[in-house]
Order: C-alpha cells, then sequence, then structure tokens
C-alpha cells in the first residue's frame, strides 16, 4: 500500500483545500445557515471524487464524495485519504452523522481544514474519527470559514446561540419601478416573475422547514403555498400565516388538499393570544392549528415571539413570502438574514415599495443573475439582529 500521509505533501493539500473550499462557496445561498463544504477522496497523488454540500437538509459534502468515489473506477482499498474543508459532523441533523459514514468507508486518513466552530461540537468529530482509528491531520488556515462561509460564523456565534431563532430567508418579486404587485391587468394582477424563477421558488420551499406569510397576502391573493415539482414534495414545510386577529377566511384555499403531485405542510395560523374565540374555532374545522401569540407594537403581534414560537416548533430555516408591510416589520426587526429579490420585466405597480430598504441595506456576498427574463439578486444581510 502506498505510505499514505506522503500521497499528497501539505503544500498540495492546502491547494485542493482551497479549491474546495472556493467551489462551495458556490451553494452558499442553497446551504446556509449551514456552512459551505467541499470533500474528496484522494488515491495516490490523484482525487478520486469530489462532493461538496449543495443544499440545505442534503447529504453532506463527504457522503456525496464518497459516493461519487464508490462510482469510480477506483477500488475501495486504493483510497488514501479523504481531504475536507471542515470537521465532518458528530451528531444526527437532518442526516446522519458524517464520521460514521467515513468509518465505514475504511479510508485510513483523513484531512481537515478547519474546526467546526459551535462549541457545542467543536473537535468532536476529529476525536471519534481517532477513536476509530483513522490518521487525523488538521491544517490550520486551509479553509477557514471567514473565507469559506463567513455566514456560518455569524450562525454559531455565542449571541445567536444564546438567542436563538431560525435563519429567515425573504424573497420577493419586484417591478422594475420596485412594486410587489404588478398592474392589475398585469399577470392576473399578482404574477411579475417568469416561468423560471416560479420553478425556482418550488426548489426553494422545499429547503425550508417552514413558509411564513401575512394575513395582507392571504386575503389578496389566496395563495397555497403547496410544493411542486421541480420542488421535492417527500416533507413539504409548515404554513404559517402571521394574522393577529384572525381574519383568516376559514374557505381560504390553503385549506383546500394538494392536487396530484403536489404537497402541502400543516397549517398554522398565528394570532394575537385570546383574540376570538368563534374565529379561532371557525379555522380550526376548516383544518388549521391555531396559537395564541403576544402582541407587540400597534396590537399587531410581536415578530420576536414568533421566532422564538417557530424556533421552539423546530424550525431552522424560514422563507417569508409576504407582502411589505411584513418584510418592512422583519427589516426593522433585524431579523432577516438572507434575501432573494427577483425583477421582472414588468413597469409600474401597485403597493409600497422596498426598494429604498433594498438600497440601504448592507448587502454581503452579493450574486447578481438571471433566471429567464428576470434579474435575480442574492445576498447574505449584515447587522442581522442575532
Ligand atoms: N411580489 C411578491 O413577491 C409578493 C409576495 C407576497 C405578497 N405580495 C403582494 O403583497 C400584497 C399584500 O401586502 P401586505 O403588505 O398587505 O401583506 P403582508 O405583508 O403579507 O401582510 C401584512 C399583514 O400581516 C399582519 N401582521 C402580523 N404581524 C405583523 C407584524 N409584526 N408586522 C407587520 N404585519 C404583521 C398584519 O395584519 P394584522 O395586523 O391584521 O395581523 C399586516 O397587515 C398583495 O398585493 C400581494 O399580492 C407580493
Amino acid at each position: 500500500m502506498r505510505g499514505v500521509l506522503e500521497t499528497l505533501d501539505e503544500a498540495a493539500r492546502r491547494t485542493l483545500l482551497e479549491e474546495l473550499g472556493e467551489s462551495a462557496r458556490a451553494f452558499r445561498f442553497d446551504v446556509a445557515p449551514n456552512p459551505c463544504v467541499g470533500a474528496a477522496v484522494v488515491a495516490g497523488s490523484e482525487v478520486v471524487a469530489r462532493g461538496f454540500h449543495e443544499a440545505w437538509g442534503e447529504d453532506h459534502a463527504e457522503l456525496r464524495a464518497l459516493r461519487a468515489a464508490a462510482a469510480s473506477d477506483v477500488p475501495r482499498n486504493e483510497w488514501d485519504m479523504l481531504v475536507v474543508t471542515l470537521e465532518p459532523c458528530s451528531s444526527r441533523g437532518k442526516t446522519p452523522p458524517c464520521v460514521d459514514a467515513i468509518i465505514a468507508s475504511g479510508i485510513k486518513t483523513v484531512i481537515v481544514g478547519a474546526l467546526d466552530p459551535d462549541p457545542r461540537h467543536r473537535g468532536q468529530g476529529l476525536e471519534v474519527l481517532r477513536q476509530a482509528g483513522i490518521e487525523v491531520e488538521l491544517l490550520h488556515n486551509a479553509a477557514p470559514l471567514d473565507i469559506v462561509s463567513p455566514h456560518f460564523l455569524r450562525w454559531t456565534s455565542r449571541d445567536r446561540l444564546r438567542r436563538a431563532r431560525p435563519w429567515t430567508l425573504v424573497k420577493w418579486a419586484q417591478t422594475l419601478t420596485g412594486q410587489l404587485s404588478p398592474p392589475q391587468d398585469v399577470g392576473d394582477g399578482r404574477w411579475i416573475s417568469g416561468p423560471e424563477a416560479r420553478a425556482e421558488v418550488q426548489i426553494m420551499r422545499s429547503h425550508v422547514d417552514a413558509i411564513v406569510t401575512g394575513i395582507g397576502t392571504v386575503l389578496a391573493d389566496d395563495p397555497r403555498f403547496t410544493v411542486r415539482p421541480p420542488g421535492n414534495t417527500d416533507a413539504p414545510p409548515m404554513r404559517v400565516v402571521l394574522d393577529s386577529l384572525l381574519k383568516t377566511p376559514p374557505e381560504s384555499r390553503l385549506f383546500t388538499a394538494p392536487g396530484p403531485g403536489e404537497a402541502g405542510g400543516v397549517v398554522r395560523v398565528l394570532g394575537i393570544v385570546g383574540v376570538s374565540l368563534p374565529r379561532e374555532r371557525a379555522l380550526r374545522n376548516a383544518g388549521a392549528e391555531v396559537h395564541g401569540l403576544p402582541g407587540g407594537k400597534d396590537k399587531r403581534l410581536d415578530l420576536r415571539a414568533v421566532q422564538t414560537w417557530l424556533w421552539e416548533h423546530g424550525v431552522r430555516r424560514v422563507l417569508l413570502e409576504a407582502g411589505p408591510a411584513l418584510i418592512g416589520s422583519y427589516f426593522d426587526e433585524g431579523f432577516i438574514d438572507q434575501l432573494r429579490v427577483v425583477t421582472g420585466s414588468v413597469r409600474g405597480g401597485r403597493g409600497e415599495s422596498l426598494g429604498e430598504r433594498l438600497a440601504t441595506a448592507r448587502l454581503l456576498e452579493r450574486r447578481d443573475g438571471e433566471l429567464g427574463e428576470d434579474a435575480v439578486l442574492d445576498a447574505f444581510l449584515e447587522g442581522a439582529e442575532s
């Protein structure tokens, strides 16, 4: 067998880690708040396979690399090492712990580019691997998180861990002039973006635990917030309506059964505690779960209480699909971690614009792209409250 650590010298291992980190960053908006991670299986000085964490809730990079290596023509007994930008996880999250898959692969050496900064896990993954007889080398500063995954440092910061709230991703479509509702005679008075951007929304919905909306959107559009292909319909997110006074009509389409091939999560209406027993009963009869939360400013739901409620109900990643009133409140509270703004080719429109907020927000790691006819902006937000 080849001498293991000599197969790829330290400079080459560092270069490989840098490359993996750089490629992993391409998925930053799809995996956050998870870290961007890249991994490679190496035989001799040859990279047999690479793998990346590509979407929140889906397989981790190590697993993808091991699977791709298994599909290659290099036999398992020739795999010398696994190179991975971040310490492999040792606890079960949405997926089983990666250390188990690494140990099961029979690989004898693991090279790691950074430690998990979460004080609850830091170093544990390396320890489990060592106890299983695997040689582990930590290459300090080879894949630093402040370059590969700055968002993950914010997510695992002490303040954030102390006041836990879900990662909040807001998405809106706007016209060329910045309105969130098109002119009444365009797109049924509702649609601004084209089919490509709307198909992406289905994928985004299948990568969150909850979709949150406001009663304004429910009353204006009667949306369903279901997941349809190309989104994954296996575990649709819960649908949460922020409705201080429980004005959601019991006959809303939210309560109708999903159509063939689509899926809809449980509908939860959050109102101010004790606001109206008859309306609460009517919504329950329609199929909703109704929860009473404290009121905040303007006799509206207190968003901090909403965030805590979501966290306590197992929600870690939220997609906010609402109108300007609720999105504005989320901005005010500093609760937005990430945004996607789709600008369609429609002119004019109705309602308030979020243009001013966008212009003054501190956008991080911004990416501008196109989807069909639409312009798409993705970014993280600086200064999100923790
Ligand atoms: N282009 C897009 O991406 C997009 C997406 C969704 C909607 N829309 C459009 O947006 C329009 C509706 O906008 P909207 O602003 O009226 O609806 P919204 O933002 O969805 O809902 C606003 C309502 O949420 C409730 N709410 C509960 N707690 C709140 C809080 N802490 N802060 C703020 N609001 C809170 C308030 O009603 P209570 O006080 O009664 O609780 C408020 O009136 C529609 O025309 C729809 O088509 C566009």
